[in-house]
């Protein structure tokens, strides 16, 4: 593994609505200048980078300690940007940014030339998206540049949602840290590649399958959750073990509310150091438990916004299991499925309905 990234850490505040120019044109002189700045997004935060700079890809890779098998994602801030980085943009990508950019949708294209290697892990393709944030854009405009960010966590930590988690994984190996408040959806961006035969989801996120179909009725979505680090590589982002708290996270999966409360209930009660996450009226079916019980808010959107939040929090505890109900697969609850059996590496309790 290379030498992490390191240099000083300056934080600066800002106005999440309306951005102040002097942070901002900072950070997009340091970005110019080839360093590293993580910044909000509407999805998560992103660790940047110029993207057309290879050294400055680098730094990336180094200050998250990612393998670089794992390619990054480009951000632009105005569609004028796109042909520098992708070549053969069908009229369907158009259509799709013209309906979800800026928004949390990623589009996996044919990569120009320009594009370094190492952003895109040596393969011929880049995933572009133009995030739906003040501040991403402000930054992105003060640079005058594209820019490299994946999410800006310590590889296999929770994506991070507030700049108090960037500070927590990546402190002294970014530049400078953009503390626009929480962000909003709090789940990565969807991701769809139109460089195969037909569309494909490779990753569910912000945006639902239900959104993408008015527009692509003909994508796909397989899972993929591959064990195995040498297959995972050829097929970025298919590792099975992505998020790995400390902790064990058992993903409890069924229909039937009762019998899935009564089996976490049961789980807690054979078990010590358990913790929970759940929506906040199912918080009560613990209460007389010894459970740390975090709650997820009142719906999914709720859910979604924080449960990297919830993941990190409950995992500092020192607890050793940490319990889950997987929702329903429709809307954002298939993103939030996908995240939980990540960080459950597979871990499923399939709970038959009671008679
Ligand atoms: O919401 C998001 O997408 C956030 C914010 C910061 O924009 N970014 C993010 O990046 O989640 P990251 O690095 O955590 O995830 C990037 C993933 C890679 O793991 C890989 O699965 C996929 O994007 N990816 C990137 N380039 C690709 C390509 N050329 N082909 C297929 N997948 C690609
Ligand atoms: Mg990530």
């Amino acid at each position: 593994m290379r030498e992490p990234y390191r240099t000083s850490t300056i934080t600066f505040r800002v106005d999440p609505q309306v951005p102040e120019p002097r942070p901002i044109a900072l950070a997009g002189e340091a970005i110019r200048a080839g360093g590293l700045v993580a910044f909000p997004t509407e999805t998560v935060y992103g660790l940047g980078a110029n993207a057309l700079d290879s050294a400055a890809v680098e730094k990336i890779f180094r200050a998250k300690s990612r393998p670089a098998n794992d390619p990054l994602i480009v951000h632009i801030a105005d569609l004028s940007q796109l042909p520098g980085l992708a070549v053969s943009v069908s009229e369907l990508a158009y259509r799709l940014l013209e309906r979800f950019a800026p928004g949390a949708l990623t589009l996996v294209l044919n990569k120009r030339e320009a594009v370094p290697a190492n952003l895109t892990a040596g393969m011929d393709t880049v995933a572009v998206r133009m995030p739906d944030h003040p501040v991403a854009l402000a930054l992105i405009n003060a640079a005058g540049l594209p820019i490299a960010a994946p999410s800006a966590n310590r590889f296999s930590r929770p994506s991070p949602t507030t700049a108090q988690h960037v500070a927590d994984d990546l402190k002294g190996r970014v530049d400078i840290i953009l503390d626009g408040g929480p962000t909003g959806i709090g789940l990565e961006s969807t991701i769809l590649s139109l460089v195969g035969e037909a569309p494909q989801v490779l990753r569910p996120g912000g945006v639902s399958l239900e959104e993408l179909r008015a527009i692509v009725p003909d994508l796909t979505y397989q899972p993929q959750y591959l064990a195995d680090e040498a297959a995972a590589a050829s097929s970025p982002g298919s590792m099975l073990k992505h998020y790995s708290p400390r902790a064990t996270v058992v993903l409890f999966r069924g229909d039937d509310d009762l019998a899935v409360w009564a089996a976490m209930r049961a789980f807690a009660d054979e078990h010590d150091h358990v913790g929970a996450m759940t929506l906040e009226r199912e918080a009560s079916r613990f209460a007389d438990l010894d459970v740390t019980v975090e709650s997820l808010g009142a719906d999914l959107d709720a859910a979604a916004a924080r449960l990297f939040s919830a993941l990190r929090s409950l995992d500092s505890r020192g607890l050793k299991w940490i319990l889950a109900r997987a929702p329903d697969s429709s809307g954002l609850g298939l993103a939030i499925g996908d995240r939980l059996l990540r960080a459950a590496e597979g871990d499923v309790i399939d709970v038959k309905p009671r008679r």
